[in-house]
């Protein structure tokens, strides 16, 4: 048989832009129609209806839940709360200059190597780590920023729901029915994105028949990166660039914000918080979150910050028409929350958690080892010469 080859390019896909790698039946993103539907339910009435816990079990199950399923299930998540206390240790030989994604990264993978199912991946052991996980995260979280404030910890408690302990475990103090809404509503919006950076690698990873965890610890690597996750808190560093005063008119703001926008676009510099692989007439999710920014924005009485907003969003669409992506109202939430900027990027993980183990589940239970081809374009064959 003689093998014959071919001078014509190969088509290759950078970036795997416009490939679609698989089906999922867990989330739609709509690009046409700004839609992005979880199950078949749009996003925005889910932010509008429903808690974090419903979601999360929309996403694992494929329905919500009954009330009978809903209450069997918080008391599951209720009661995984606690942080591990090997956890705890690990986390404190980290130095507290350790970015907390890292911290988040390693506490993964450290609650991945304890858990009693570590090396069952049947779906009932699957299921069952990924509600531990979910549970356990946002008491790492929390105990990362307190112990880099050196503060003591926080217990969780049981009789608050997912984003009112969240809020809880960090600042030791319950806060208003408005804030822990607007929480709510970023936790429902992070959760679940399609074949996004992190959940492809989650993906990618279970298809070698790896472990859940596995696959969380690798999808945190992917999304901390500021073209993925980390741009949410890239965004408070553009504010914090810009300068917040808050003696500042809204007005006064917004004019300083357009001036720094229109000398970053004469950089040609990439400003994080907008922009999108798929969304390119805007991302579905902002409208929503910008409702629960603005509340926010009323609640702690800082229009200067809606100032910078505006005069960045105005001076972007102006000059590239770039629209903002879910980052851009979300760094700032968490901002007027109290959150320090590097613990935004792990408030995602705490919720996308759900995607990204609803979709590594959703790739076992059809799996194809996931293994794309290259196009060699180094040095053509070359021999090692023979010497004397
Ligand atoms: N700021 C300035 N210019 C941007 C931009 C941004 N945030 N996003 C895209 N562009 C420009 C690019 O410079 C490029 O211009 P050019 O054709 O003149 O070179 C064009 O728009 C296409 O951008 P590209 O990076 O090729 O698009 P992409 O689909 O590969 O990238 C992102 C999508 C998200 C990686 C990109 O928009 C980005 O880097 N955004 C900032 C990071 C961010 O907010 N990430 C969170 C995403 S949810």
């Amino acid at each position: 048989m003689t093998l014959t080859t071919t001078t014509e390019a190969p088509q290759v896909h950078r970036g795997l832009a416009g490939v679609i790698a698989d089906y999922t039946a867990i989330s739609k993103v709509n690009p046409e129609t700004n839609s992005l539907l979880y199950r078949g339910y749009p996003v925005q009435e889910l932010a509008a209806k429903c808690s974090f816990e419903e979601v999360a079990y929309l996403l694992w199950n494929g329905e919500l839940p009954t009330d009978a399923e809903l209450a069997e299930f918080t008391a599951r998540e209720r009661s995984a709360r606690a942080l591990d206390p090997v956890v705890k240790s690990v986390v404190d030989t980290l130095p507290t200059t350790a970015h907390p994604m890292d911290v988040c990264r390693t506490a993964a993978s450290v609650l991945g190597a304890r858990h009693e199912l570590a090396e069952d991946s049947t779906p009932e052991a699957n299921m069952k780590k990924a509600i531990d996980l979910w549970a356990a995260m946002p008491a790492v979280v929390a105990y990362d920023q307190r112990r880099r404030r050196g503060q003591e910890p926080i217990e969780p408690r049981e009789d608050l729901d997912y984003s009112a302990n969240f809020l809880w475990m960090t600042f030791g103090e319950e806060q208003v029915p408005e804030v822990v809404e607007a929480f709510n509503v970023s936790t429902i919006l992070y959760a679940e994105h399609s074949f996004n950076a992190s959940t492809f690698t989650a993906r990618v990873v279970t298809s070698t028949l790896s472990d859940l965890h596995s696959a969380v610890t690798a999808a945190i690597g992917a999304l901390k990166g500021p073209l993925h996750g980390g741009a949410n808190e890239a965004v408070m560093h553009t504010f914090d660039e810009i300068g917040i005063r808050s003696e500042e008119s809204l007005e006064e703001a917004a004019t300083r914000a357009r001036a720094w926008m229109k000398d970053a676009v004469d950089h040609k510099k990439k400003v994080m918080g907008f922009g999108h692989r798929v969304y390119k007439h805007g991302d579905s999710r902002v409208p929503t979150m910008k409702a629960a920014l603005d509340k926010m924005i009323a609640h702690y009485g800082r229009p200067e910050l809606l100032g910078l907003y505006n005069g960045l969003e105005q001076a972007m669409d102006e000059a590239k028409a770039i629209k903002p992506n879910l980052d851009y109202p979300a760094g700032p939430t968490y901002h007027l929350m109290g959150f320090d900027t590097p613990t935004f990027t792990p408030i995602f993980v705490a919720s996308r958690i759900t995607g990204w183990t609803a979709h590594a589940m959703e790739q076992l239970a059809a799996n194809s080892l996931i293994r794309p081809l290259s196009a060699y374009n180094g040095v053509e064959e070359r021999h090692i010469e023979a010497t004397q």
